[in-house]
């Protein structure tokens, strides 16, 4: 069947289709209804089945006798460790996680937050968690305190998973500490904290509360654990991300159309098969994490390769050599990473025999026409683009050759994706735009495919008010994103509607950051927008008003309260939040009632025209940052 047949099966015969895809898990009670889209935007799948993910992405592969197969393969640079799980190991590691866990009072439907570096345990924690039915919520390792215990308070975890600490270009990054103080600032406290020792950062510990994961560990070597059969419906995680307020979001998957999605996407878009090798570089805290370093490629009975370091270190080769070693065939990162290479030398790309690779996968970020060019060439392998969100838990575009091969366009991630009916909307008339070459809001109709969101954690008002209200007169998913589709049915993605930053890839809200510079005692307001950047895609770039300015005399002054500012922000966020420049302005750029003209001062920043600017109050004040930034 050709690409398009597929697709428009996937919509118009929705149910047959998706009870085909289905076949790909187990079920221990298969569904009654495929889909139950009896009370949108909210939608059901596979209802009446029950199956358990980690029996999927784990047992199941044990069963039909491949527990001598490479599960996880842990690679640290950081650390230089090398350690190789089989699935018969893993389910021996997992089993003694749950295991602890359940000695730790965690049950069904309870919440364990994981905070923790690039480290087998959290594979395990998190497999552990859908084993027994508990629903994992992990947070960014490179999140710090402020963020963390925003996520702490929401998800009101009965217990955190977490370790001394994470290593980053051979520099210790400590964590308990942060997570300390994140539980000092939460008001909700969990019952335990459960630490995985490192040896690489002394750790306090508080009585009572905090456990040391190994002698636990110890006395749960042969536990036997089973699967908790859970309904195809009931939530596997949460995973927050950022929007456009301040408060995080938490993005809460299902269980059973998670588990078939990601299958059908290792067979149709990712190319994977049972008994091979699949690397994906990024980090279990991002959804890219979750969809295709854990349960991805696991669910496809596929090795996963678990990469903590950088990619230029020891070399620029490193990604390369594990390409080589261990035989990868299908590899997942993002531009930024490939910009960060591309500064190397070319000659790494060359070194290894990368002949067991079937494509590199990119994602996260618009992938530009030179990078792409550049790596393509170095590689002599096909890039594949492929847009999605953390809502969605797997690709909405993208090309799927293992449907039917299909060229790639520079500069476009691909076709919708099957399930996912991508139309585009004006944003102010809700219209629909059926032509090629009209730039429009990205809109997903309902019901969104199997493994997408199925609400916001704890507020099903704000699921449905902040993604299926923004565009008028319909109900359809936005997706915050602008974007154009060509005659070919090829889409090309032009950027962020709302507040939302990409900077290398990490997604962040430009709210969370002002609201951190603004508990800065001398800042009075500020506005922070995302500038486009060479290397990092975008970087994040404050102009803020300060207080008492009268100390602000001279450049050294100034450059001393910004210092003190980007400081508090990575104290509270993470570095990855840290704005590029804190500047300091005498006034901010608004509108005459009083709205920040976010998007002027951007404009003026990548050095474009600031728009219509006919209700701005003071057109000084965004001179001043037109004379500052240029
Ligand atoms: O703006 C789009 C951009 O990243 C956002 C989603 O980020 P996150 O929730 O972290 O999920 C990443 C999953 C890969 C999108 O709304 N984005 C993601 N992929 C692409 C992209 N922009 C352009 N091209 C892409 N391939």
């Amino acid at each position: 069947m050709g690409y398009a047949d597929f697709h428009r099966r996937s919509i118009e015969e929705r149910d047959a289709f998706w009870a085909e895809q289905a076949r790909l898990v187990d079920w221990q009670a298969p569904p009654r209804q495929v889909c139950d889209n009896s009370s949108p935007p909210f939608s059901k799948w596979f209802a009446g089945g029950t199956l358990n993910l980690c029996h999927n992405a784990v047992d199941r592969h044990v069963a039909a006798g491949r527990g001598d197969q490479r599960a996880l393969i842990y690679v640290s640079t950081e650390t230089d460790q090398e350690k190789i799980y089989t699935f018969s190991e893993l389910q021996a590691e997992v089993q003694r996680m749950a295991a602890v866990l359940k000695s730790l009072g965690v049950g069904k439907g309870d919440r364990v937050l994981i905070y923790m570096p690039m480290i087998p345990e959290a594979a395990f924690a998190m497999l552990a968690c859908v084993r027994i039915g508990a629903i994992h919520s992990v947070v960014f390792g490179g999140f710090a305190s402020v963020s963390l215990a925003s996520r702490i308070e929401d998800a009101t975890p009965k217990v955190i998973v977490s370790a001394d600490a994470g290593s980053r270009a051979g520099k210790v990054m400590a964590y308990k500490p942060l997570l300390d103080e994140a539980i000092r600032l939460s008001k909700h406290k969990p019952g335990s904290v459960l630490l995985v020792d490192r040896g690489l950062a002394p750790m306090e510990r508080t009585g009572g509360r905090d456990h040391d994961y190994a002698p636990l560990r110890e006395q749960h070597l042969e536990a036997q654990v089973p699967c908790e059969w859970v309904d195809a419906a009931h939530p596997s995680y949460i995973l927050y991300t950022s929007g456009t307020t301040g408060r995080p979001k938490g993005v809460q998957r299902d269980t059973g159309g998670y588990a078939v999605a990601l299958a059908s996407s290792m067979k149709d878009i990712f190319l994977g098969k049972a008994g091979e090798t699949y690397f994906s570089t990024s980090d279990i805290g991002w959804v890219v994490g979750h969809s295709y370093i854990v349960y991805g490629p696991l669910i496809a009975g596929m090795a996963t390769i678990m990469y903590e370091g950088l990619p230029i270190r020891p070399d620029a080769g490193i990604w390369w050599s594990l390409v080589e070693k261990y035989q990868v065939t299908s590899m997942f990162s993002a531009p930024t990473a490939v910009r960060v290479l591309k500064k190397q030398d070319p000659a790494f790309l060359k070194k290894y025999d990368l002949s067991s690779l079937r494509a590199l996968f990119l994602a996260g970020e618009p992938l530009d026409e030179p990078t792409a060019q550049w790596i393509a060439d170095g590689l002599g392998r096909p890039i594949i683009d492929n847009y999605w969100q953390t809502e969605t838990g797997w690709p909405i575009l993208s090309i799927c050759n293992g449907v039917e091969p299909a060229p790639s366009k520079f500069g476009s991630p691909g076709k919708a994706v099957y399930g996912y009916s991508v139309k585009l909307f004006d944003e102010n008339t809700g219209e629909e735009l059926t032509g090629a070459g009209k730039k429009g809001v990205v809109a997903i109709e309902g019901p969104l495919p199997p493994g997408c969101m199925q609400t916001v954690w704890g507020d099903d008002e704000r699921f449905v008010n902040t993604y299926w209200k923004s565009i008028p007169n319909r109900l359809v998913y936005s997706t915050f994103d602008w974007g154009i589709r060509d005659e070919d049915g090829y889409f090309f993605i032009l950027g962020r509607t709302d507040d939302v930053i990409n900077v290398a890839g990490h997604r962040l809200g430009t709210r969370e950051i002002e609201e951190s510079i603004s508990s800065h005692p001398n800042v009075a307001e500020v506005a922070v927008v995302g500038v486009a950047d060479s290397l990092k895609g975008q970087v994040a770039m404050a102009f803020a008003v300060a207080k008492d300015a009268s100390g602000l005399t001279d450049e050294a002054a100034k450059l001393r309260l910004e210092g003190e500012v980007m400081k508090l922000v990575e104290q509270q966020l993470g570095a990855v939040a840290r704005p590029a420049r804190v500047r300091f302005v005498t006034a901010l750029p608004k509108t005459r009632s009083g709205k920040l003209l976010r998007r002027a001062i951007q404009a003026v920043c990548e050095g474009r025209d600031a728009g219509d600017l006919t209700t701005i109050e003071d057109p000084s004040a965004l001179q001043q940052i037109r004379d500052m930034v240029q």
